[in-house]
Protein backbone atom coordinates (compact mmCIF):
# COMPACT_ATOMS: atom_id res chain seq x y z
CA UNK A 1 0.00 0.00 0.00
CA UNK A 2 1.14 3.40 -1.20
CA UNK A 3 0.49 6.43 1.27
CA UNK A 4 0.65 9.87 -0.87
CA UNK A 5 0.26 13.31 0.90
CA UNK A 6 -1.20 15.86 -0.61
CA UNK A 7 -2.84 14.98 -3.75
CA UNK A 8 -4.78 16.49 -6.61
CA UNK A 9 -8.18 14.78 -5.86
CA UNK A 10 -9.78 13.28 -9.53
CA UNK A 11 -13.27 14.45 -10.15
CA UNK A 12 -15.45 15.03 -13.10
CA UNK A 13 -16.54 18.06 -12.16
CA UNK A 14 -12.67 19.48 -12.88
CA UNK A 15 -12.59 21.49 -9.19
CA UNK A 16 -9.30 21.52 -8.19
CA UNK A 17 -9.26 19.69 -4.48
CA UNK A 18 -6.51 18.24 -2.91
CA UNK A 19 -6.61 15.37 -0.40
CA UNK A 20 -4.29 15.44 2.50
CA UNK A 21 -3.90 11.64 2.13
CA UNK A 22 -4.10 9.45 -0.80
CA UNK A 23 -4.22 5.44 -1.32
CA UNK A 24 -4.81 3.41 -4.10
CA UNK A 25 -6.46 0.00 -3.02
CA UNK A 26 -5.72 -2.84 -5.57
CA UNK A 27 -6.63 -5.65 -3.64
CA UNK A 28 -8.01 -6.77 -0.16
CA UNK A 29 -4.72 -6.69 1.51
CA UNK A 30 -4.78 -2.81 0.83
CA UNK A 31 -7.61 -2.89 3.21
CA UNK A 32 -6.60 -4.84 5.68
CA UNK A 33 -2.56 -2.69 5.75
CA UNK A 34 -4.78 0.71 5.86
CA UNK A 35 -6.92 -0.04 8.88
CA UNK A 36 -3.95 -1.14 10.54
CA UNK A 37 -2.20 2.26 10.13
CA UNK A 38 -2.45 4.06 13.27
CA UNK A 39 -3.07 7.61 11.52
CA UNK A 40 -5.32 6.04 9.43
CA UNK A 41 -7.65 4.32 12.20
CA UNK A 42 -7.21 8.04 14.13
CA UNK A 43 -8.67 9.93 10.36
CA UNK A 44 -11.50 7.25 10.75
CA UNK A 45 -12.49 7.68 14.08
CA UNK A 46 -12.77 11.23 13.00
CA UNK A 47 -15.06 10.73 10.22
CA UNK A 48 -12.25 12.22 7.19
CA UNK A 49 -11.92 8.88 5.63
CA UNK A 50 -13.41 9.45 2.04
CA UNK A 51 -13.95 6.14 -0.18
CA UNK A 52 -13.99 7.24 -3.83
CA UNK A 53 -14.62 5.62 -7.59
CA UNK A 54 -13.95 8.02 -10.21
CA UNK A 55 -15.08 11.16 -8.09
CA UNK A 56 -18.43 11.27 -10.97
CA UNK A 57 -20.82 12.12 -8.46
CA UNK A 58 -18.89 14.36 -5.63
CA UNK A 59 -18.73 17.88 -5.01
CA UNK A 60 -15.18 19.38 -3.40
CA UNK A 61 -16.18 22.47 -1.50
CA UNK A 62 -12.38 22.72 -0.26
CA UNK A 63 -9.64 20.69 -0.05
CA UNK A 64 -9.63 16.84 2.00
CA UNK A 65 -8.64 17.19 4.92
CA UNK A 66 -8.64 13.63 5.66
CA UNK A 67 -7.76 10.47 4.00
CA UNK A 68 -9.11 9.48 0.30
CA UNK A 69 -9.07 5.59 -0.30
CA UNK A 70 -9.65 5.36 -4.46
CA UNK A 71 -11.03 1.87 -5.35
CA UNK A 72 -8.33 0.68 -8.44
CA UNK A 73 -9.36 -3.21 -7.63
CA UNK A 74 -10.15 -4.31 -11.63
CA UNK A 75 -11.05 -7.95 -11.47
CA UNK A 76 -14.21 -9.36 -13.61
CA UNK A 77 -15.62 -13.17 -12.94
CA UNK A 78 -18.01 -15.43 -14.19
CA UNK A 79 -19.41 -17.08 -10.83
CA UNK A 80 -22.58 -19.07 -12.49
CA UNK A 81 -23.75 -19.37 -16.39
CA UNK A 82 -26.65 -21.35 -17.95
CA UNK A 83 -27.99 -20.39 -20.87
CA UNK A 84 -30.52 -18.58 -19.75
CA UNK A 85 -28.51 -16.20 -17.17
CA UNK A 86 -25.08 -15.40 -15.45
CA UNK A 87 -23.96 -14.03 -12.28
CA UNK A 88 -20.69 -12.00 -13.27
CA UNK A 89 -18.95 -10.46 -9.79
CA UNK A 90 -17.07 -7.09 -11.10
CA UNK A 91 -14.79 -5.47 -8.58
CA UNK A 92 -15.53 -2.02 -7.52
CA UNK A 93 -12.66 -0.35 -9.44
CA UNK A 94 -13.83 -1.16 -13.11
CA UNK A 95 -14.82 1.14 -15.16
CA UNK A 96 -19.16 1.27 -15.42
CA UNK A 97 -19.70 1.61 -18.69
CA UNK A 98 -16.47 -0.91 -20.12
CA UNK A 99 -18.18 -3.44 -17.95
CA UNK A 100 -22.03 -2.33 -19.83
CA UNK A 101 -20.12 -2.63 -22.91
CA UNK A 102 -18.60 -5.87 -22.22
CA UNK A 103 -22.05 -6.82 -21.13
CA UNK A 104 -23.92 -6.03 -24.42
CA UNK A 105 -21.05 -7.68 -26.57
CA UNK A 106 -21.51 -11.21 -24.95
CA UNK A 107 -25.43 -10.73 -25.14
CA UNK A 108 -26.21 -10.14 -21.33
CA UNK A 109 -29.05 -8.15 -21.03
CA UNK A 110 -30.29 -5.90 -17.90
CA UNK A 111 -27.05 -2.70 -18.10
CA UNK A 112 -28.08 -1.57 -21.17
CA UNK A 113 -30.59 1.69 -20.56
CA UNK A 114 -27.39 2.37 -18.12
CA UNK A 115 -25.00 2.48 -20.92
CA UNK A 116 -22.31 5.69 -21.36
CA UNK A 117 -23.13 6.65 -17.35
CA UNK A 118 -19.79 7.98 -16.06
CA UNK A 119 -17.74 6.47 -12.86
CA UNK A 120 -17.17 2.73 -11.49
CA UNK A 121 -19.02 -0.32 -10.77
CA UNK A 122 -18.48 0.23 -7.04
CA UNK A 123 -19.72 3.71 -6.65
CA UNK A 124 -23.43 2.60 -9.42
CA UNK A 125 -25.33 1.10 -6.17
CA UNK A 126 -24.14 3.58 -3.76
CA UNK A 127 -26.57 6.25 -5.64
CA UNK A 128 -28.34 3.41 -7.09
CA UNK A 129 -27.59 4.74 -10.87
CA UNK A 130 -30.72 4.80 -12.78
CA UNK A 131 -31.54 6.02 -16.46
CA UNK A 132 -34.39 5.35 -19.25
CA UNK A 133 -36.31 2.97 -17.07
CA UNK A 134 -33.79 1.20 -15.61
CA UNK A 135 -31.94 1.31 -12.32
CA UNK A 136 -28.75 -0.89 -11.20
CA UNK A 137 -30.77 -2.70 -8.39
CA UNK A 138 -33.15 -4.18 -10.59
CA UNK A 139 -29.91 -6.60 -11.25
CA UNK A 140 -27.39 -6.64 -8.31
CA UNK A 141 -27.74 -9.97 -6.76
CA UNK A 142 -25.41 -8.85 -3.71
CA UNK A 143 -22.67 -6.76 -2.66
CA UNK A 144 -19.15 -7.57 -1.14
CA UNK A 145 -17.04 -5.68 0.91
CA UNK A 146 -15.67 -4.32 4.01
CA UNK A 147 -16.83 -2.62 6.59
CA UNK A 148 -14.49 -0.27 7.51
CA UNK A 149 -15.29 0.49 11.69
CA UNK A 150 -15.32 -3.79 12.66
CA UNK A 151 -12.67 -4.26 9.44
CA UNK A 152 -15.43 -7.58 8.79
CA UNK A 153 -15.97 -8.54 5.23
CA UNK A 154 -19.29 -8.67 4.34
CA UNK A 155 -21.77 -9.62 1.65
CA UNK A 156 -25.31 -8.39 1.14
CA UNK A 157 -28.00 -9.22 -0.81
CA UNK A 158 -29.96 -6.89 -2.82
CA UNK A 159 -32.81 -6.80 0.33
CA UNK A 160 -30.33 -5.18 2.64
CA UNK A 161 -29.47 -2.52 0.83
CA UNK A 162 -32.34 -0.57 0.89
CA UNK A 163 -32.16 0.68 -2.79
CA UNK A 164 -34.46 3.16 -3.46
CA UNK A 165 -34.52 6.63 -6.06
CA UNK A 166 -30.83 7.52 -6.25
CA UNK A 167 -30.14 5.88 -2.51
CA UNK A 168 -29.13 3.05 -0.81
CA UNK A 169 -28.28 2.05 2.98
CA UNK A 170 -24.50 3.21 1.83
CA UNK A 171 -25.87 6.83 1.45
CA UNK A 172 -27.80 6.74 4.55
CA UNK A 173 -26.73 4.26 7.32
CA UNK A 174 -23.11 2.73 6.32
CA UNK A 175 -22.63 6.06 4.74
CA UNK A 176 -18.33 6.25 5.22
CA UNK A 177 -18.37 3.04 6.69
CA UNK A 178 -18.14 0.77 4.41
CA UNK A 179 -15.75 0.29 1.27
CA UNK A 180 -17.54 -2.02 -1.47
CA UNK A 181 -14.91 -4.33 -3.32
CA UNK A 182 -17.06 -5.83 -5.87
CA UNK A 183 -20.77 -6.13 -6.63
CA UNK A 184 -22.55 -8.84 -8.04
CA UNK A 185 -25.03 -8.91 -11.21
CA UNK A 186 -27.49 -11.89 -12.33
CA UNK A 187 -27.97 -10.83 -16.17
CA UNK A 188 -30.77 -12.31 -18.45
CA UNK A 189 -28.87 -14.31 -21.75
CA UNK A 190 -31.01 -14.72 -25.02
CA UNK A 191 -29.77 -18.27 -26.40
CA UNK A 192 -29.19 -18.43 -29.58
CA UNK A 193 -31.05 -15.58 -30.51
CA UNK A 194 -34.23 -17.86 -30.12
CA UNK A 195 -36.27 -14.73 -28.06
CA UNK A 196 -35.75 -12.49 -30.94
CA UNK A 197 -38.26 -14.64 -32.97
CA UNK A 198 -40.90 -13.83 -30.60
CA UNK A 199 -41.36 -10.57 -30.44
CA UNK A 200 -42.93 -10.48 -27.05
CA UNK A 201 -39.90 -11.94 -25.28
CA UNK A 202 -37.51 -9.55 -26.90
CA UNK A 203 -39.74 -6.64 -25.44
CA UNK A 204 -40.00 -8.04 -21.97
CA UNK A 205 -36.19 -8.37 -22.23
CA UNK A 206 -35.15 -4.75 -23.43
CA UNK A 207 -36.58 -1.76 -21.39
CA UNK A 208 -37.92 0.37 -24.43
CA UNK A 209 -40.86 2.93 -23.24
CA UNK A 210 -38.78 6.08 -23.31
CA UNK A 211 -40.32 7.98 -26.45
CA UNK A 212 -36.88 9.19 -26.98
CA UNK A 213 -35.58 5.72 -26.99
CA UNK A 214 -37.99 4.54 -29.13
CA UNK A 215 -37.75 7.07 -31.91
CA UNK A 216 -33.76 6.95 -31.76
CA UNK A 217 -34.62 2.79 -31.97
CA UNK A 218 -36.19 3.35 -34.99
CA UNK A 219 -33.70 5.35 -36.93
CA UNK A 220 -31.25 2.86 -35.64
CA UNK A 221 -33.08 -0.39 -38.01
CA UNK A 222 -35.06 -1.21 -34.73
CA UNK A 223 -34.73 -2.56 -31.30
CA UNK A 224 -31.72 -4.93 -30.23
CA UNK A 225 -29.40 -5.33 -27.62
CA UNK A 226 -26.78 -3.51 -29.40
CA UNK A 227 -29.02 -0.76 -31.01
CA UNK A 228 -30.25 0.14 -27.32
CA UNK A 229 -27.20 0.77 -25.96
CA UNK A 230 -26.05 2.87 -29.35
CA UNK A 231 -29.48 4.85 -29.37
CA UNK A 232 -28.78 5.47 -25.08
CA UNK A 233 -25.55 6.54 -25.80
CA UNK A 234 -26.56 9.01 -28.65
CA UNK A 235 -29.25 10.47 -26.54
CA UNK A 236 -26.96 11.09 -23.67
CA UNK A 237 -24.68 12.58 -26.33
CA UNK A 238 -27.17 14.72 -27.22
CA UNK A 239 -28.10 15.52 -24.24
CA UNK A 240 -25.29 15.66 -21.26
CA UNK A 241 -21.96 17.27 -21.46
CA UNK A 242 -19.30 14.77 -21.69
CA UNK A 243 -16.93 15.90 -18.22
CA UNK A 244 -13.80 16.24 -20.80
CA UNK A 245 -15.25 18.85 -22.42
CA UNK A 246 -17.24 20.70 -19.45
CA UNK A 247 -16.89 19.48 -15.72
CA UNK A 248 -19.99 18.10 -14.66
CA UNK A 249 -21.32 15.31 -12.06
CA UNK A 250 -24.41 14.31 -14.10
CA UNK A 251 -27.94 15.86 -12.81
CA UNK A 252 -26.90 17.49 -9.93
CA UNK A 253 -30.25 17.55 -8.12
CA UNK A 254 -33.11 14.84 -7.63
CA UNK A 255 -36.22 14.69 -9.17
CA UNK A 256 -38.48 15.55 -6.70
CA UNK A 257 -41.09 13.20 -5.24
CA UNK A 258 -44.20 14.92 -3.68
CA UNK A 259 -47.17 13.55 -1.81
CA UNK A 260 -49.98 12.36 -4.93
CA UNK A 261 -52.24 15.13 -3.52
CA UNK A 262 -49.75 17.87 -3.99
CA UNK A 263 -48.55 16.85 -7.61
CA UNK A 264 -51.74 16.95 -8.90
CA UNK A 265 -52.67 20.45 -7.59
CA UNK A 266 -49.21 21.71 -9.23
CA UNK A 267 -50.54 19.44 -12.50
CA UNK A 268 -53.49 21.30 -12.31
CA UNK A 269 -51.87 24.87 -12.38
CA UNK A 270 -48.80 23.62 -14.94
CA UNK A 271 -50.61 20.65 -17.35
CA UNK A 272 -47.14 20.86 -19.02
CA UNK A 273 -45.53 19.45 -16.07
CA UNK A 274 -43.72 15.81 -16.37
CA UNK A 275 -45.45 14.43 -13.67
CA UNK A 276 -44.51 10.28 -13.72
CA UNK A 277 -45.63 7.80 -11.07
CA UNK A 278 -42.96 6.16 -8.49
CA UNK A 279 -42.71 2.73 -8.07
CA UNK A 280 -43.79 0.77 -4.93
CA UNK A 281 -45.04 4.24 -3.65
CA UNK A 282 -48.09 4.99 -4.82
CA UNK A 283 -48.78 8.01 -2.45
CA UNK A 284 -45.83 9.93 -4.17
CA UNK A 285 -45.42 11.39 -7.66
CA UNK A 286 -42.49 12.23 -9.25
CA UNK A 287 -41.93 15.58 -11.05
CA UNK A 288 -39.01 16.21 -13.28
CA UNK A 289 -36.56 19.43 -11.89
CA UNK A 290 -35.18 19.67 -14.91
CA UNK A 291 -38.59 20.76 -16.11
CA UNK A 292 -38.87 23.26 -13.17
CA UNK A 293 -35.56 24.13 -13.71
CA UNK A 294 -36.03 25.22 -17.15
CA UNK A 295 -39.57 26.85 -16.39
CA UNK A 296 -37.32 29.64 -14.53
CA UNK A 297 -35.39 30.79 -17.29
CA UNK A 298 -32.02 29.05 -15.93
CA UNK A 299 -31.12 26.99 -18.89
CA UNK A 300 -27.69 28.22 -20.23
CA UNK A 301 -27.54 30.83 -16.66
CA UNK A 302 -23.83 31.31 -15.75
CA UNK A 303 -22.99 32.55 -12.58
CA UNK A 304 -19.06 33.63 -13.00
CA UNK A 305 -17.73 30.28 -14.00
CA UNK A 306 -20.44 28.26 -12.92
CA UNK A 307 -23.59 27.58 -14.95
CA UNK A 308 -26.74 25.87 -15.72
CA UNK A 309 -25.96 23.37 -18.81
CA UNK A 310 -27.68 25.36 -22.45
CA UNK A 311 -29.20 21.23 -23.33
CA UNK A 312 -30.36 19.98 -19.98
CA UNK A 313 -31.10 22.50 -16.69
CA UNK A 314 -30.73 19.24 -14.56
CA UNK A 315 -27.18 19.45 -14.83
CA UNK A 316 -24.86 21.83 -13.03
CA UNK A 317 -21.17 22.78 -15.12
CA UNK A 318 -17.92 24.49 -14.18
CA UNK A 319 -16.79 26.17 -17.36
CA UNK A 320 -13.23 26.65 -16.44
CA UNK A 321 -11.55 27.55 -12.95
CA UNK A 322 -14.98 27.10 -11.22
CA UNK A 323 -14.64 26.74 -7.23
CA UNK A 324 -16.91 24.20 -5.22
CA UNK A 325 -17.89 27.33 -3.67
CA UNK A 326 -18.74 28.67 -7.03
CA UNK A 327 -21.16 25.64 -7.96
CA UNK A 328 -22.82 26.06 -4.21
CA UNK A 329 -23.87 29.78 -4.83
CA UNK A 330 -25.15 28.77 -8.25
CA UNK A 331 -27.16 25.54 -7.19
CA UNK A 332 -28.17 28.17 -3.97
CA UNK A 333 -29.50 29.98 -6.84
CA UNK A 334 -30.95 27.76 -8.67
CA UNK A 335 -33.31 26.16 -5.47
CA UNK A 336 -34.34 29.59 -4.77
CA UNK A 337 -36.22 30.50 -8.01
CA UNK A 338 -37.84 26.94 -8.20
CA UNK A 339 -38.97 27.45 -4.69
CA UNK A 340 -40.18 31.12 -5.08
CA UNK A 341 -41.99 29.92 -8.77
CA UNK A 342 -43.66 26.43 -7.46
CA UNK A 343 -43.06 26.24 -4.14
CA UNK A 344 -40.91 23.24 -4.37
CA UNK A 345 -37.94 22.60 -2.60
CA UNK A 346 -35.66 20.71 -4.68
CA UNK A 347 -32.64 18.65 -3.28
CA UNK A 348 -28.93 18.05 -4.80
CA UNK A 349 -28.01 14.41 -5.51
CA UNK A 350 -24.82 15.23 -5.98
CA UNK A 351 -22.70 14.44 -2.93
CA UNK A 352 -20.85 17.77 -1.30
CA UNK A 353 -17.28 16.82 0.21
N1 LIG B 1 -36.90 18.74 -19.12
C1 LIG B 1 -37.05 20.03 -19.53
N2 LIG B 1 -35.97 20.86 -19.51
C2 LIG B 1 -34.75 20.45 -19.08
C3 LIG B 1 -34.59 19.13 -18.65
C4 LIG B 1 -35.68 18.28 -18.67
O1 LIG B 1 -38.15 20.44 -19.91
O2 LIG B 1 -33.82 21.27 -19.10
C5 LIG B 1 -38.05 17.81 -19.18
C6 LIG B 1 -37.86 16.85 -20.36
O3 LIG B 1 -38.37 17.38 -21.54
C7 LIG B 1 -38.65 15.65 -19.90
C8 LIG B 1 -38.45 15.66 -18.38
O4 LIG B 1 -38.07 16.98 -18.03
O5 LIG B 1 -40.01 15.81 -20.16
C9 LIG B 1 -37.42 14.65 -17.92
O6 LIG B 1 -36.18 14.92 -18.57
P1 LIG B 1 -35.14 13.77 -18.99
O7 LIG B 1 -35.85 12.64 -19.66
O8 LIG B 1 -34.00 14.41 -19.67
O9 LIG B 1 -34.68 13.13 -17.61
P2 LIG B 1 -34.46 13.74 -16.16
O10 LIG B 1 -35.61 13.34 -15.30
O11 LIG B 1 -34.15 15.18 -16.26
C10 LIG B 1 -33.30 11.57 -15.23
C11 LIG B 1 -32.03 11.19 -14.55
C12 LIG B 1 -30.88 11.15 -15.55
C13 LIG B 1 -31.22 10.14 -16.62
C14 LIG B 1 -32.52 10.58 -17.29
C15 LIG B 1 -33.02 9.63 -18.34
C16 LIG B 1 -32.24 11.96 -12.25
C17 LIG B 1 -31.76 12.89 -11.20
N3 LIG B 1 -31.71 12.10 -13.46
O12 LIG B 1 -33.15 12.92 -15.69
O13 LIG B 1 -29.73 10.69 -14.83
O14 LIG B 1 -30.19 10.06 -17.58
O15 LIG B 1 -33.58 10.67 -16.27
O16 LIG B 1 -33.68 8.56 -17.78
O17 LIG B 1 -33.09 11.11 -11.98
C18 LIG B 1 -27.80 11.39 -13.62
O18 LIG B 1 -28.32 10.90 -12.62
O19 LIG B 1 -26.67 11.94 -13.58
C19 LIG B 1 -28.54 11.39 -14.88
C20 LIG B 1 -28.09 12.03 -15.96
Amino acid sequence: MQIQKNIQIQNTFGIAAKAAYYTEIYILEDITDCLANKEFKQYLEQNKVLVMGSGSNLLFTNDYPGWVIANKMYGIQILVQTELSVIVKVDAGVDWDSFVAMCVGNGWYGLENLSHIPGTVGAAPVQNIGAYGAEVSDVISSIHGVNLKTGEPFEYGKRHCQFAYRNSIFKQELANQTIITSVSFMLQKDPEGFLNLDGENLDSLLKLAYGDVQTELKRLGGASLANLRTAIINIRKSKLPEPEDLGNAGSFFKNVELPRAEAEALKLKYPKMPVYPVKGKPELMKIATGWLIDQCGLKGFRKGNAGVHEKQALVLVNHGGATGNDIVELAKHVQQQVQAKFGVAIEPEVRFV
